[in-house]
């Protein structure tokens, strides 16, 4: 441990990784374990999948998955700490006695909550709840730096309220997390021209085989308003330099099958390199437990220190 600040921020092991998760997400964590500012924790979080994945099986596959994606996009156990939230039991422990000074309403004001609401869901407990397990997820770090994507400003919001809820009553014990949103331009489209997302279907698998690349870019969908198809081009921008583009684009301008092999060659030499060392390192059974056992170590070091704080703060200890 060093005395940098912390940074934390999570992934939910709910989908097969897609390249909207890389530019929106991993692309930043990998930029913030190089530039080293900050001692980096970057966490699986399977209790916060548990409300969407409910079967065994495909939650031990989507978390390997995710482990071996943090790995093969860059992330180095040696310079950050890759861990699973609940080999750390002071998450659990902590959101408990969040949702002990919590109220009700407080947490009806929460979007996701709202949202399943109006859609006429039955509401989890763990759903209304998921404020807290992340509040928890953030200050047992005392963690500076949050990094997300807009849609989770309204969580690093609860985070801090409850930081200073849980201070005024059991006295100072939690510094106050900054958020950190993750730039807007990241917000990568999918092959439907809406927002890349596993519960739209309209994904480009970050460790696609050149064959589901030339599926999926065959697939997006183009209009026929203009020159430019702009949901290839939304995709293509990732890839490759707009000034670049900008000839490319021009000299096939209302040609899409050719601009479509044009963005398949690009992505295909984009993700290859990440591709081919998921593969190499999927092949090794140690790995992943390796990983995570050391991750594990790590975090419980950090959580546990100052869970022993807040038990005290509380008076259990
Ligand atoms: P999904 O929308 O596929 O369910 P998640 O909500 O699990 O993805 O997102 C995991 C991380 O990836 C989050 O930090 C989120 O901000 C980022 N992310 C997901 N989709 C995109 C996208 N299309 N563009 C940019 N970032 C994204
Ligand atoms: N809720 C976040 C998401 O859906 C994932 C997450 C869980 C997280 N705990 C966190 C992000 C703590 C940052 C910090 O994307």
């Amino acid at each position: 441990m060093s005395d940098k600040p912390i940074l934390l921020s999570g992934i939910k092991p709910t989908g097969t990784p897609h390249i909207g998760n890389y530019f929106g997400a991993m692309k930043q964590f990998v930029e913030f374990q190089t530039i080293g500012t900050h001692d980096c924790y970057f966490m699986i979080a399977d209790y916060h999948a548990l409300n969407f994945i409910q079967s065994a099986g495909e939650m031990r596959e989507l978390t390997r998955e995710l482990i071996l994606s943090y790995l093969a996009v860059g992330l180095n156990p040696e310079k950050v700490v890759l861990f699973k939230q609940s080999d750390v039991p002071a998450h659990t422990e902590l959101a408990w006695i969040f949702d002990t000074i919590t109220t009700m309403p407080y947490l009806m004001r929460a979007h996701a909550y709202k949202d399943a609401e109006a859609k006429g869901k039955e509401v989890s407990v763990g759903t209304f709840n998921y404020p807290m397990l992340m509040a928890a997820d953030i200050l047992l770090y005392d963690a500076a730096k949050v990094p997300v994507g807009q849609d989770q400003k309204q969580h690093i919001e609860y985070a801090r309220d409850t930081a200073e809820k849980f201070n005024r009553t059991f006295g100072e014990t939690f510094a106050l997390p900054e958020e950190y949103i993750m730039p807007d331009v990241a917000i990568v489209p999918g092959t439907d021209g809406q927002k890349m997302s596993k519960s739209y279907g309209n994904t480009i698998p970050l460790f696609a085989s050149r064959l589901e690349i030339e599926e999926a870019v065959m697939s997006i969908v183009t209009d026929s308003s203009g020159d430019r198809p702009e949901n290839v081009y939304g995709i293509h921008k990732l890839v490759k330099s707009e000034r670049e583009l900008d000839s490319l684009y021009e000299e096939h301008a209302g040609k899409y099958k050719a601009l479509k092999e044009a963005l398949v060659e690009d992505l295909d030499a984009f993700i290859a390199p990440m591709r081919d060392r998921f593969h190499e390192l999927s092949l090794d059974p140690e790995i992943v437990t390796e990983t995570l056992r050391r991750g594990a170590e790590q975090a419980n070091e950090r959580a546990n220190a100052k869970m022993e704080l807040v038990r005290r703060a509380v008076g259990v200890a």
